[in-house]
C-alpha cells in the first residue's frame, strides 16, 4: 500500500529565551530542522534582529543570486573553508578568475560525448551490484545504502583514476568517508555566525589518512604524465590533455589532483544517497514501483543497462528528479552579499549571510502542487517545473558541472535495479533525512530485494 514519504519536522517555535543551546542542538543534531515551518509558505525570511540573515525561496530572487548578479554573491567564506582542507583550491571551492579558468577547462571534460563515453564504467558496477544483490536471500531484509555508497564510489574512482593498482580504493574512501563525516555540520554554524568556542569537528580532525591519499593521487598523475593515456582515456587523461581555451594554461599537478578529489568527494555520497532515497520511495509506492519497472524491463530484457538505454527509460529519469526534489542531498547552499542589494523589495547588506534552503524550496507551497507526496509524473512535462523553483544541482555559473553524469549514472542503476528485483520496505525501519553535509538517510534504508 502507498505510504507519503518521510519529512524533515521543520521548526514552528521561535528559538526564546534559551534559543542559543537549542539552536546548536538542533544544529548538530540536524541541519534542516533549523529551517523554520514558514519557509514552505513564504518566498523570503529575513532576520534582522540580533545577527542579519536571510533565506531565499522566491525563483526570482534565486536567479538573481544564483545568475543575474551571482558577482555579488559568493560562496560564503565558512561554507567552503572546510572543504579547502581536503581539495585546495579546485573548482568547487575557488572564485574569481581562479575559479573560471578552472571551470572553462573542465568544461568540455564533462560534455555530453565524453560523459557516454564513461558509461561502460557505470554498466560494469552496476552489473557487479545486480550480483551482489541478487546473493542476498529475497527476504532478508538490508541496507541498500552500502551497495549504492559502493557502486557510485566504484564508478567515480575508475572514471577519475582507472587502471591505477598503487591507489587502493578503499584506501581513498576511507579517508575521504572520515573527512566528510568529522566536518559535517560546521558550515552552517559557522555562517549563522556561532560563538567561536563551539566545537568545530573539523578542527579536531586529524589530516594524515587525507595527506597519504593526496600523495598517492600525486604519484599516480605523475606516472600517467610519464606513460601517457590509457586506450580509454579516463578524467585523469582528459584533464592532462586539456587546457583553458583563452589562455592555454594546464593543470599543475597539484591542481589536478585537487580537481580529481573533489569529483570524487561531490560525485558519489550525492548520486548514492538519491539512488537510496529513490529505492526507499520506489518500496513505499507499489504503483510507481511496478510502472518504473515495466518500462526498465521492456528495455532491458534481463541485461545491464547501457548508455542508449538511458533515453528509453524516462519515467525511471522522473523517478531521480522526483527523488532530487524531495530529498535533495545539498539540502541548503550559502552565499554571502559582498555589496549591499536589494531582492524582492528587502534589503540585503553587505555581509549579510543568505541561505537557499534547497528543502524548503521544493516543498515550498506557492510553486508545488501538494509539495510532499511523491509524484514521479510532475517532471514527465519538463517545461512545466519553473527555473529556479528546483535546484538540486543549483543555476548559473556554478551549477553542478556533474549533474548530467550523475543523471546518466543513475539512470543506469536505478533502470538495472528495478527491472530485475521488488523492493519492499522493512516494517519499524524508517530512514530520517539529516542534513550534516549532505541529507542522508539515518539508518539507512532497509528494503527487502526480490529477484524478478
Ligand atoms: C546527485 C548527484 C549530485 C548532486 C545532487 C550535486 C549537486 C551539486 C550542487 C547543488 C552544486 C552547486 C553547489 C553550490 O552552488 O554551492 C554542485 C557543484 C558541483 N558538483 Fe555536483 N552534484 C552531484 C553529482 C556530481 C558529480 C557526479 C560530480 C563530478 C563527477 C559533481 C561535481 C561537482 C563540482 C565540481 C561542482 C562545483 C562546480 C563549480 O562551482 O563550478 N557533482 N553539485
Amino acid at each position: 500500500m502507498k505510504r507519503e514519504p518521510i519529512k524533515v519536522p521543520l521548526r514552528t517555535k521561535p528559538w526564546g529565551v534559551t534559543g542559543v543551546i537549542r539552536f546548536l542542538r538542533t544544529a548538530r543534531r540536524n541541519l534542516v530542522e533549523m529551517i523554520p515551518e514558514t519557509a514552505t509558505i513564504h518566498p523570503m525570511l529575513s532576520s534582522e534582529t540580533m545577527r542579519r540573515w536571510h533565506m531565499v525561496m522566491d525563483p526570482q530572487a534565486l536567479k538573481r543570486i544564483l545568475k543575474d548578479n551571482v558577482e555579488n554573491y559568493p560562496k560564503a567564506e565558512v561554507a567552503v573553508n572546510i572543504m579547502r582542507t581536503a581539495i585546495g583550491e579546485s573548482i568547487f571551492v575557488a572564485h574569481g578568475q581562479y575559479w573560471l579558468w578552472q571551470r572553462r577547462t573542465a568544461a568540455p571534460i564533462f560534455s555530453y560525448r565524453n560523459v557516454a563515453n564513461l558509461a561502460p564504467i557505470m554498466t560494469e558496477a552496476t552489473a557487479r551490484t545486480v550480483e551482489k544483490i541478487a546473493r542476498i536471500p529475497d527476504d532478508e531484509p538490508f541496507n541498500i545504502l552500502d551497495p549504492m555508497i559502493e557502486v557510485t564510489f566504484e564508478i567515480i574512482s575508475d572514471v577519475t583514476l582507472s587502471n591505477d593498482d598503487s591507489l587502493s580504493r578503499e584506501q581513498m574512501h576511507r579517508a575521504l568517508d572520515s573527512f566528510i563525516k568529522r566536518t559535517g555540520r560546521v558550515s552552517l554554524l559557522d555562517a549563522l555566525g556561532a560563538p567561536f568556542w563551539i566545537p568545530r569537528p573539523s578542527r579536531l580532525f586529524s589530516a594524515r589518512d587525507l595527506t597519504n591519499v593526496q600523495k598517492i593521487v600525486d604519484r599516480a598523475i605523475e606516472k600517467r604524465r610519464a606513460i601517457g593515456p590509457n586506450p580509454n582515456p579516463d578524467l585523469t587523461d582528459l584533464f592532462l590533455a586539456g587546457e583553458d581555451p583563452v589562455t592555454k594554461r594546464r593543470m599543475t599537478t597539484e591542481e589536478l589532483r585537487n580537481n580529481l578529489l573533489t569529483f570524487v568527494v561531490a560525485g558519489h555520497e550525492t548520486s548514492a544517497l538519491t539512488l537510496a532515497w529513490a529505492i526507499y520511495l520506489c518500496s513505499i509506492d507499489p504503483e510507481v514501483q511496478e510502472k518504473a519497472a515495466e518500462e526498465a524491463r521492456a528495455v532491458l530484457n534481463g541485461r545491464t543497462a547501457v548508455v542508449d538505454d538511458v533515453a528509453k527509460m524516462p519515467y525511471v529519469r522522473c523517478i531521480i528528479e522526483e527523488t532530487l526534489r524531495l530529498y535533495p542531498p545539498f539540502a541548503l547552499l550559502i552565499r554571502s552579499a559582498k555589496e549591499d542589494d536589494t531582492l524582492i523589495g528587502r534589503e540585503v547588506r553587505k555581509g549579510d549571510p543568505l541561505i537557499l534552503p534547497i528543502y524548503a524550496l521544493h516543498r515550498n507551497r506557492l510553486l508545488w502542487e501538494d509539495p510532499d507526496s511523491f509524484k514521479p509524473e510532475r517532471f514527465q512535462d519538463r517545461k512545466s517545473i519553473a527555473r529556479f523553483s528546483y535546484l538540486p544541482f543549483g543555476d548559473g555559473p556554478r551549477i553542478c558541472i556533474g549533474a548530467e553524469f550523475a543523471l546518466q549514472e543513475m539512470v543506469i542503476v536505478l533502470g538495472t535495479l528495478l527491472s530485475r528485483f521488488r523492493f519492499d520496505p522493512v516494517e519499524g525501519k524508517e530512514p530520517k533525512p539529516v542534513m550534516l553535509l549532505t541529507l542522508r538517510p539515518q539508518g539507512g534504508v532497509w528494503v527487502r530485494a526480490r529477484k524478478r
